[in-house]
């Protein structure tokens, strides 16, 4: 038995907020930007919540898989900027949607957070315990960001992704890779709430998105090809057998030196990252969508979705579609 997708959606906020846009409220340029990272503008949102988001991706998902909100058994969200503290996006998302079977939580594993999703959901229905499971990747990183911080803020984007994953005899995930480095959490953080109950003394600070890039970067050239190198020949496959590597969208030169090093050409890795930029746990899933949309997906096709970040975190799998 195999986990299939059977439906995809995304839903992004209205306004677009260009490279052009920031240089007019902090010291950076489109060049910069762009040269550096291939970011050209992204959605930021203004009176959207993640939950609306989500649910806007959901029915999109469950709409294309032919089944109803009622008929999913679980609901998994992969985030690190729900709502709310509590309740998770997952249970928000199951009253919106009124999916009164599901079981819900959400999954924090930064930019890996929709692949971990993914593969938890895929374990559930391996298992016989499941079947009809959406899995959400969204994001708003945008109210985590130092906004007098260039170096970090420019990088990311709002916007919410879904798939509606269903037991399969023939397709679906092949097979899936994931790891952690807790060891090295620190190159991309986002201190919590201090604590301050009436015993300790602590200043209230809003905690914000640090991030030391070239670490990242360098993370993330390693782990990627290894990832997707492993889940591949897991699956019984070559590298020169995948059609399309949908990858996180945190970096032109990342995606361009994954594909270097994997020896698959760029055409095999399609982007949004121009118009969206870094939507963490949002990114992949809303580039399925995205490539589902466009037609670029055919029966039979051999898909890798990659995943990497804060954690450090990073989870690749390889299905047919
Ligand atoms: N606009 C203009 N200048 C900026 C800037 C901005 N938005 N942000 C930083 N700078 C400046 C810095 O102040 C620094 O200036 P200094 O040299 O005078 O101190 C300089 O640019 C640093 O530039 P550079 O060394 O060329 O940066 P870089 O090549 O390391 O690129 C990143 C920076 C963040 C684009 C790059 O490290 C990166 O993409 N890392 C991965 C990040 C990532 O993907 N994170 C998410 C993973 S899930």
């Amino acid at each position: 038995m195999k986990t299939r997708i059977c439906g995809t959606g995304s839903a992004l906020p209205k306004r677009v907020v260009s490279n052009e846009d920031l240089s007019k409220i902090m010291d950076t340029s489109d060049e910069w930007i762009k040269s550096r990272t291939g970011i050209a503008a992204r959605h930021l949102a203004t009176d959207e919540t993640l939950a609306g988001l989500s649910a806007a991706a959901a029915l999109q998902a469950l709409e294309e898989a032919g089944i109803c909100a009622k008929d999913l058994d679980m609901i998994l969200a992969g985030t690190i900027s729900a709502d709310n503290i509590l309740p998770s996006l997952a249970c928000e998302l199951q009253r919106e949607l009124g999916a009164v079977h599901a079981v819900a939580f959400d999954i924090n594993a930064a930019c890996a957070g929709f692949l971990f999703a993914l593969q938890t959901a895929d374990a559930y229905i391996r298992s016989g315990q499941y079947r009809n499971i959406l899995v959400v990747g969204g994001e708003i990183l945008s109210k985590l960001m130092d906004w007098n911080d260039r170096s970090t803020c420019v990088l990311f984007g709002d916007g919410a992704g879904a798939a509606v994953v269903c037991p399969d005899e023939n397709c679906g995930i092949l097979s899936s890779v994931q790891g952690s480095d807790g060891a090295k959490g620190g190159v991309l953080s986002c201190c919590g709430r201090k604590n301050n109950n009436p015993y300790v003394k602590n200043s209230i600070k809003l905690p914000f998105v640090s991030m030391d890039g070239q670490e990242v970067y360098k993370f993330a050239v390693r782990t990627v090809p290894k990832a997707i190198t492993d889940t591949v020949e897991k699956a019984g496959l070559a590298i020169s057998d995948i059609d399309l590597f949908l990858i996180h969208q945190a970096n032109i030169r990342i995606i361009e030196s994954v594909s270097k090093r994997l020896k698959a050409p760029m055409e095999k890795f399609p982007t949004n990252l121009a118009f969206c930029g870094n939507i963490s746990a949002g990114s992949v899933p809303i580039l399925l969508d995205d490539v589902n949309r466009r037609g670029l997906l055919h029966k039979g096709d051999k898909i890798v979705l990659a995943g990497f970040g804060a954690g450090l975190t990073w989870g690749a799998s390889v299905l047919v579609w």
